[in-house]
Parts: structure tokens; sequence; C-alpha cells
């Protein structure tokens, strides 16, 4: 009767000492990933200042913005698209800032056209959710796009109106010029 008692009342303690003993491990644990965390955070930031993307680089990501955007405007997800509308404006700051000096002048003459009246019209069907009018907008904003490509002799990379492929290369017209 005696141990009975014993075991019973001192059962709770033990409970409580394993689940003390559980918490002090689990808070090991999660020191041990924050910290691992904290590295590959510091790591990522190094790489991400010394990660100078080319031209083509900054561009591909446009063309992938542009995608999206027109994929959500399509499903009306218009806080996606107009989200991608600013990712565009940002990829092409972007190549502006890595652009070589001789040509800086004139991108970024060509870009602030192309961000008036290319992306403002898609900004204002994004705003109004008006499918139709994005769809004209999209139509005078590949143009857009390919006028600044002919300014830098790049007339053969044709950005199109993205298709319902929900793929980066889905914008790109792959038929050579005539
Ligand atoms: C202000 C000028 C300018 C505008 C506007 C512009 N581009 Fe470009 N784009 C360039 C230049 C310059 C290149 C060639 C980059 C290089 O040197 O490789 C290029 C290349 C590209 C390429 C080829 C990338 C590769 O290497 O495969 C794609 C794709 C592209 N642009 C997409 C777009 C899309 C989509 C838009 C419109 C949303 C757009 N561009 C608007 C200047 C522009």
């Amino acid at each position: 009767m005696h141990s009975r008692t014993r075991a019973a009342t001192n059962l709770p303690a033990l409970i409580m000492a394993v689940l003390a003993m559980l918490v002090a491990v689990g808070a090991l644990i999660a020191m041990r990933d924050a910290e691992a965390r904290a590295q590959r955070a510091e790591a990522l930031a190094t790489q991400a200042q010394s990660w100078k993307p080319r031209v083509g680089q900054a561009m591909l990501l446009s063309q992938q913005h542009l995608v999206q955007a027109h994929l959500g405007a399509q499903a009306k997800n218009w806080d996606l698209a107009s989200h991608e509308l600013d990712e565009i404006e940002g990829s092409l700051l972007l190549a502006s800032n890595v652009i070589d000096e001789a040509d800086r002048a004139v991108f970024i003459e060509q870009m602030r056209t192309f961000v008036a009246s290319s992306l403002a019209p898609l900004r204002k069907a994004s705003e109004a959710s008006d499918v139709a009018a994005w769809n004209d907008a999209m139509n005078v904003a590949v143009k857009g796009c390919n006028a600044c490509h002919a300014t830098f002799d790049h007339s053969y990379v044709r950005v199109r109106v993205p298709s319902t492929e929900a793929s980066g290369l889905g914008a790109l017209d792959f038929a050579p010029l005539p």
C-alpha cells in the first residue's frame, strides 16, 4: 500500500521531469536550426550582393513576369497581375543598371516610353478589373517590348501575347524572321 501511494504521488513529478527534458531537448534543436538558418541567410545575402545579372537575364525575368501578369489577368487575379506589372518594371530597371554604359541613355529613354505607353494601359485595365481592356493593352505592350528590341538590334527576340501554357517560353514566338 505504502509503495503504491508513493508511486502514485511521484508519477506526476516523473511526468513533469520527462516533459521538462523534452522541452529542453526541443529548445536545443530549435536553437541549432535557428543557427543553421541564420548561417544560410547570411550566405544567401552575400551571394545576392555579388550576383549581377546580365541584361539578357534581367530580360528573361521580364518575360516570365509578363506571362504571369497575363495569365493572372485572364484568371481575373488582379492582385497578381498588378504585382507582376511592378516586377516587369523592376526587371527593366535592373537591366538599365547593368547594361553597358554606352547603351544606358538610350535604354532608359526606351524604358520610360515603354512604362508610359505599354505598362500604364495595363495598369489601368488591371485597376478596372477589365479583361477586354487588358487584352487590348497587352497587344500594344508586346509591340512595346519588341520596339525596344528593334532599337537594340534584337528584332529576332519577338515577344508575343503569352499563351495559356503555364510556361515562360509561351511568351516567345520562336519562328525565325521571314
Ligand atoms: C528598354 C528596352 C527594352 C524593353 C522595353 C524590353 N526589352 Fe527585352 N531586351 C532588351 C535588350 C537590349 C535585349 C538584349 C539583351 C542582351 O544583350 O542579351 C533584350 C532581350 C530580351 C529577351 C531575350 C533574353 C535572352 O537572352 O534569351 C527577352 C526574352 C526579352 N528581352 C523580353 C522582353 C519582354 C517580355 C519585354 C516587355 C515586357 C521586353 N523584353 C522589353 C531591351 C528591352
